[in-house]
């Protein structure tokens, strides 16, 4: 039986997505459907969901879960940077909310032949596209020690980046790595015993992040996703690391300066303790919440969204 993910911020998310009411609601990271499965019990039957994943597993269990909603629920595999061109053949009518939910679900960390989970022997993967061709076994194989230091410090934000970018680099001419097991082992003998569930963590974030170009998905996926929003429209953003919730801060806080939304929650809302303690995923999350006032006419920059050595400099960190 696979694991069933707990949806963070449920109620909180789902009734401030359907606060202004809509017909039309895209999920852009349905996963196993949690999130899917209460905002059509919440809604009447003329509402549709359209749920977008990459990951054609987590969709097959939510068609399962989310059968009983029949032709309400619309579910489509790819990627959410595609959002436009993959709900185009659906012809939906406009779209009045639009959720991300970021990261891998607990689906993920507990099927050990995806590779996500350090403490889990799989083979060295981490794709949610099963399509794609890149792995983190190639990553591990291939990158240079300079591109492997720059991963684990920008997207992993780890301390120990430049010895482990060495120490990986030396010992795959003599054994390359194959398991999750092989690297996680490899980095505990490299670092301090105290220092290796973080660094696990941060090494194994770092790399799930190259392999599926997270960041870069998410600006160009955020920036479809409030295109395709009707004016008065919400998009809601979970996220549960600080550098998917600074991109994702970034370029709201850039489109609130054009006069082109309000930000419904503009401290972001943050899991109970209750909900902390029952679930530890949701302990880093928070809760973005826009409402669309205008259209984007001029040209959005990109570059330095998410920019974090600029960012650091400037003090700009929540
Ligand atoms: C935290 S889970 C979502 C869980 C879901 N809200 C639920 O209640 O079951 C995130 C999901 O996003 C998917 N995902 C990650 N990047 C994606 C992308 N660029 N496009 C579409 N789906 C993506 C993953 O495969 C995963 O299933």
């Amino acid at each position: 039986m696979p694991t069933i993910h707990i949806p963070v911020l449920l109620k909180e998310t789902i009734e401030v997505l359907l606060a202004d009411g809509g017909k039309t609601y895209i999920d852009c990271t349905v996963g196993t459907g949690g999130h899917s499965l209460e905002l059509l019990s919440q809604t009447p039957q003329d509402v549709i969901v359209i749920g977008i994943d990459k990951d054609e597993q987590s969709l097959e269990v939510a068609k399962k879960r989310l059968k009983t909603f029949g032709e309400r629920v619309k579910l489509v595999r790819g990627g959410y940077e595609e959002i436009d061109e993959l709900i185009k053949p659906l012809k939906p009518g406009p779209v009045s909310g639009i959720l991300f939910d970021l990261g891998m679900s607990s689906f993920h960390l507990d099927e050990s032949d995806r590779g996500f989970s350090f403490r889990e022997d799989g083979p060295l993967d981490m794709r949610f596209d099963r399509l794609q061709d890149f792995t983190a076994e190639e990553l591990i194989d291939t990158f240079s020690q300079e591109a492997l230091l720059d991963i684990f410090k920008k997207f992993g934000e780890e301390k120990w980046s430049r010895r482990l970018s060495r120490v990986i680099v030396e010992q795959r001419k003599r054994k390359p790595f194959k398991t999750t097991v092989d690297i996680s082992d490899f980095i505990r003998r490299n670092i301090p015993r105290r220092a290796a569930h973080k660094t696990l963590a941060r090494i194994f974030q770092a790399i799930r992040i190259m392999v599926n170009n997270e960041l870069e998905n998410l600006k160009t996926g955020l920036l479809k996703a409030f295109n395709l929003l009707e004016i008065e429209g919400r998009i809601a953003v979970l996220t549960y690391h600080s550098l998917e919730d600074r991109i994702t801060k970034n370029l709201f806080r850039t489109l609130k300066k054009a006069g082109l939304l309000v930000a419904i929650n503009p401290r972001c809302a943050r899991p109970s303790k209750a909900e902390r303690m029952k679930n530890r995923r949701s302990r880093s999350a928070r809760l973005r919440v826009i409402k669309k006032l205008g259209e984007i006419t001029g040209e959005i920059t990109l570059e330095g969204m998410g920019d974090l050595e600029a960012e650091e400099k400037s003090g700009e960190n929540d």
